[in-house]
């Protein structure tokens, strides 16, 4: 009877021991404290002396105790083994366990920690940690084994399953380990990326720029980002975020006018789940995505006005709910929004709402386009060139004579166009020195810089007929621009007859010497 007594009472502390040690291994992924615990736990449920975690080391491959009960620093200092080598270098070797009764009578044992001075009674047992077949390490214990208390099975038993919990823990913890590095060495290429000085230009107005985007990265404030397409405002965006303090937070994107309206919602907000038929799980909005990040809102002016109060409500009051649910979600994302729409005539349209505006409004940043900072094309076709020279491994150079061309022309997609255009040359030139007569036709005639067609067209909006008709008439325009005025090339280059171009131009009352 007692003996059955004892016997449970034994079952029962192996169990809540590997359930207190499967609860350590999954608190964190801090390595040595989880496994410390592990023996501190293993040490006072089993009544162990001494135990001990050995890995090999990732550089020098010899095993290492990297946790330990009962043993000194400098013991566990000494602890290191060749694979091979002692018990523990065998059991790694062989994958089998071993147990020592009496380890005062084992040539084998090296007593390399040189912390048993009373070796006789002391039995050690040392068990592999093993994952899919490969080893990952041991795990040693010592005990002193009396009558009345322990038995070899039953140590044996826990030990393997506490080994088993051990391997997958250290393999999740590898990985865990491997990501993380991954991660920290994209951030700091992103943060690299994404400095200042990547930032070329440095005209007046431009710098004007660059010195409030200095000032707002290091602040929490929403920042506006206002100006024409290709003038960089993602650019700048991504830069605020990583060279502020929320850098190691997530950056995460949204383009309101690249997505279906009726989606943006559950895009910015997310969807709890059950929240419409289909919800099977929830669905992570952007701004639970950004958490204590930045949130770059582009295309802003294209937030449909129902949505526009959800977001007011997320600056002014870091609320808002997903889809199907009353619970609020709290968000500290920083707000970045950037658009090439004038705001102000779309509040004035009743298109935008005026309270938001204000709140987005905070810190406008007002990016000239190139035609306005014309000194910083030398500069930008100087950077670009450098780049895709390294990119497509080519040399080439421009001359003055195409630089200072290039400078005149109004670059319409700004240094998107730009960057395309040399990205573009580098790829397609047959010759290293491009001169004014090596670039297309389009950028080497003279012209005065025209407002581009297509802000033209996003202008207003008229009947059908009527919006056709302006459109050709502004085709025709910047067609006669670029050809100097010239009908005979326009027309080819509009793909009409001179006879109909003729007729068009009457039909318009376009006065081509005027263009
Ligand atoms: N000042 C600048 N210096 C260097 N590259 C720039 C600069 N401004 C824009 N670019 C580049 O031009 C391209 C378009 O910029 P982007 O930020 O996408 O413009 P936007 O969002 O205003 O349309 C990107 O490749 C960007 O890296
Ligand atoms: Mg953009």
């Amino acid at each position: 009877m007692r003996f059955i007594m004892d016997k449970l009472i034994r079952k029962n502390q192996e169990l809540s021991a590997i359930l207190d040690i499967s609860r350590v291994l999954t608190s964190s992924f801090n390595l040595e404290k989880n496994l410390h615990a592990v023996m501190e736990s293993l040490a006072g449920q089993l009544e162990m002396q001494r135990g001990g975690v050995f890995l090999p080391d990732r550089l020098s491959r010899e095993l290492r105790i990297v946790a330990a009960y009962g043993l000194t620093r400098e013991e566990i200092k000494r602890g290191t083994y060749r694979i091979g080598e002692g018990i523990v270098g065998r059991v790694i070797e062989s994958g089998e366990p071993m147990f020592i009764p009496n380890i005062g009578a084992e040539p084998k044992f090296l007593n390399r920690t040189d912390s048993r001075p009373r070796k006789s009674g002391v039995s050690f047992l040392c068990i592999p940690i093993e994952l899919d077949g490969h080893i990952m390490g041991v795990i040693s214990v010592d005990r002193i084994y009396t009558e009345e208390h322990g038995n070899m099975d039953g140590d044996l038993r826990v030990l393997s399953i506490v080994a088993s919990f051990i391997a997958q823990f250290v393999k999740l913890w590898e990985h865990f380990r491997q990501t993380e590095q991954e991660c920290g060495h994209l951030r700091s290429q992103l943060r690299d990326k994404f400095n200042l000085s990547n930032i070329i230009g440095e005209s007046g107005v431009f710098q004007q720029v660059l010195k409030s985007v200095r000032k707002v990265a290091t602040t929490d404030t929403t920042v506006l980002l206002l100006g024409e397409s290709g003038t960089g405002k993602e650019l700048i965006a991504h830069t605020l975020h990583y060279q502020s303090r929320h850098s190691k937070e997530p950056f995460v994107a949204v383009n309101l006018a690249a997505l279906p309206e009726n989606l943006i919602e559950a895009e910015l907000f997310g969807v709890e789940k059950g929240a419409f038929t289909g919800a099977t799980a929830r669905r992570v909005g952007r701004f639970e995505m950004a958490r204590r990040g930045t949130i770059f809102l582009d295309e802003i002016g294209e937030l449909p006005f129902n949505l526009q109060v959800k977001l007011l409500r997320v600056l002014q009051e870091r609320t808002y709910e997903r889809i199907g649910s009353s619970e609020s979600v709290f968000s500290d994302a920083r707000v970045v929004a950037a658009t090439n729409r004038n705001l102000l005539d779309e509040v004035a349209k009743g298109r935008f709402r005026e309270d938001l505006y204000w709140r987005l409004n905070v810190v406008p940043v007002e990016i000239p386009p190139l035609r306005a900072r014309a000194e910083d094309i030398p500069l930008l076709l100087d950077f670009y060139i450098n780049k895709f020279n390294r990119m497509y491994d080519r040399n080439l150079r421009f001359e003055s004579t195409a630089v200072e061309q290039l400078t005149r022309y109004a670059w319409p997609g700004n240094v998107r166009e730009l960057s395309n255009f040399v990205e573009r040359l580098v790829i397609m030139a047959e010759k290293d020195l491009i001169g004014r007569e090596d670039l297309p036709y389009n950028l080497s005639s003279n012209m005065p810089a025209p407002t581009p067609i297509t802000d033209e067209i996003a202008g207003g909006r008229d009947s059908l007929p009527g919006e056709v008709e302006r459109i050709e008439r502004l085709h025709i325009i910047q067609a006669l621009r670029e050809h100097n005025g010239v009908q005979q090339r326009a027309s080819k280059s509009l793909g009409l007859a001179p006879r109909q171009l003729g007729y068009r131009i009457k039909k318009y009352g376009i006065r081509p010497r005027e263009i």
